[in-house]
């Protein structure tokens, strides 16, 4: 009997000294063939703590960049080269640069969807489920720049009360729902709790219950006795909600939100990425130093949700 997808990436996994490391957007097979699956901090940090030698990062671009900075001893494959995150590409390095050139005496946050480059040239890195946090620690006297995601910097800026200097960014997948998305979803389970990402309109947020990360949104669920959640993110989330809560019901509040690029890591892309170690995600030696600064002060502020599986 010839050898099934699956048992060949199982079997080129072991030969590869390999992990799986799988965002809670990829499709529900790969979620279900990796080792780990997790939001990008979480998945990062299973990045740096594994034993194995070779990562396969089922994910978009910054996430196994994020990966290959903290883990510079180990290979980082990406399955799929062109995927990206439009988001992470509204701001380059050039763009942070004139951005810094105009607030010269203010601290840059960028959200970890970002370049290696524009990492670079920022103080502190952070993720939709610690930006509160992060920008909470730095001293009340300074200025902020927040880039790129619109949303998550207001939604940062009302949970702290700074007055933080905005980049235009934003989620193409996260804006496509709207307030009437809400409205209608809510007509239809009137005692479901609302679940947002912080990168959706504001709009969006004022209706919702909770504001959270995708790991976030895991934990929230996990400890809640509700029936019903109204799920507005990106609709690859709601395979890893139902696995973990096959007594509740998900609702995506839109079936517009999916992001094209975390939907092009297949099965036979990652059993050929196993094959030919490819694609290799490698940083230049400064840049990735200057990246991991930002990453580690992230840490920094964060000990206790770091060690955590
Ligand atoms: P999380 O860090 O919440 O998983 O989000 C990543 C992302 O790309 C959101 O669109
Ligand atoms: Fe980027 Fe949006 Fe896709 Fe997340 S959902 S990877 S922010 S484009």
């Amino acid at each position: 009997m010839s050898e099934s997808l699956i048992e060949k990436i199982n079997r080129l996994k072991t030969q590869r000294n390999a992990v799986i490391l799988a965002h809670n957007y990829q499709p529900a097979e790969i979620q279900d063939a990796a080792d780990f699956c997790g939001d990008s901090l979480g998945l990062s940090i299973k990045a740096a703590q594994t034993d194995a030698q070779v990562i396969v990062f089922c994910g978009v671009k910054f996430m196994a960049e994020t990966a290959a900075i903290l883990s510079p001893q180990k290979t980082v494959l990406l399955p799929d080269k062109f995927a990206g995150c439009p988001l992470a590409d509204t701001i380059t390095a050039e763009q942070l640069s004139g951005l810094k050139q105009k607030y010269p005496d203010a601290v840059v946050v960028c959200y970890v969807n970002s370049s290696a480059e524009v990492k670079a040239q920022s103080d502190y890195c952070c993720t939709s489920s610690n930006a509160v946090e992060v920008v909470s620690s730095i001293p009340q006297d300074k200025k902020i720049v927040f880039v790129p995601d619109q949303h998550l910097g207001r939604f940062v800026s009302e949970k702290t009360g700074r007055d933080l200097v905005l980049w235009p960014g934003y989620c193409h997948v996260h804006v496509a729902i709207t307030e009437a998305d809400i409205k209608s979803a809510k007509a239809k389970y009137p005692d479901a709790i609302v679940l947002a990402h912080p990168e959706c309109t504001e709009p969006v947020k004022k209706l919702s219950d909770q504001l959270l990360s995708t790991g976030q949104m895991l934990d929230f669920v996990d400890k809640s006795t509700a029936k019903h959640f109204i799920v507005a993110t990106e609709i690859g989330m709601i395979h890893p909600l139902k696995k973990q809560n096959p007594q509740a019901e998900f609702l995506p509040a839109s079936d517009r939100a999916l992001c094209p690029n975390m939907k092009k890591i297949t099965l036979e892309k990652v059993a050929w990425s196993l094959e030919d170690m490819q694609y290799k995600i490698t940083i230049p030696q400064e840049i990735r130093i200057k990246a991991k600064k930002a990453i580690d002060k992230m840490v920094e502020i964060l000990p206790s949700k770091v060690g955590k599986d």
